[in-house]
């Protein structure tokens, strides 16, 4: 049967690809967010996966070739905005970031489709959307 022989061969291939995983790590946070804890609850829910050096990587995730999705995620993400070095802009860069977020949310881009398909809990509610306008409005 040559059924067996094909499994064979996709079963070696995704051995194969285990050995060469991705970067699923997460550097030092050295200028985290400070906001309230209602803000930070949100954004750690909903954010914190792709937008800090504070990443849960479950066991999916280091397992090639999904790892090679959510690294690249997470690494487009932290490079775009990342909250763990927040602190560290000068205030002309929290205000650009947090007017995108404003947009972000508002369009309902943020969290990423595929990441609300798997973390239900992160799609944020219409209070959540509220609070984070606020902060991100008003003080940054
Ligand atoms: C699954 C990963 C993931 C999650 C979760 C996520 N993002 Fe993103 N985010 C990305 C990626 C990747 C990009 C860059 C590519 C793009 O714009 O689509 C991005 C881009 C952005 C940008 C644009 C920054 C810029 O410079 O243009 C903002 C703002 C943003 N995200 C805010 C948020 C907020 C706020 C949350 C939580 C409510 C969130 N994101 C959750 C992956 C994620």
């Amino acid at each position: 049967m040559k059924i067996k022989y094909v499994i064979g061969a996709v079963v070696l291939l995704l051995l194969i690809l285990q050995l060469f995983p991705s970067n699923t790590s997460n550097p030092p946070v050295t200028a985290a967010l400070k906001a309230n804890p209602e803000v930070m609850k949100i954004l750690k829910q909903s954010c914190y996966d792709c937008h800090s050096n504070e990443t849960y990587w479950p066991w999916y995730s280091r397992v090639a070739p999904i790892s090679y999705f959510v690294s690249n995620h997470v690494e487009d993400g932290r490079k775009h905005l990342n909250f763990s070095d927040w602190e560290k802009f000068d205030s002309d860069k929290k205000g650009k970031l947090s007017k995108k977020i404003i947009e972000e949310i508002e369009e309902g881009n943020m969290p990423l489709s595929s990441y609300k398909l798997l973390h239900p809990v992160a799609d944020l509610s219409d209070s959540d959307i509220k609070m984070l306008k606020v902060w991100f409005g008003g003080k940054q």
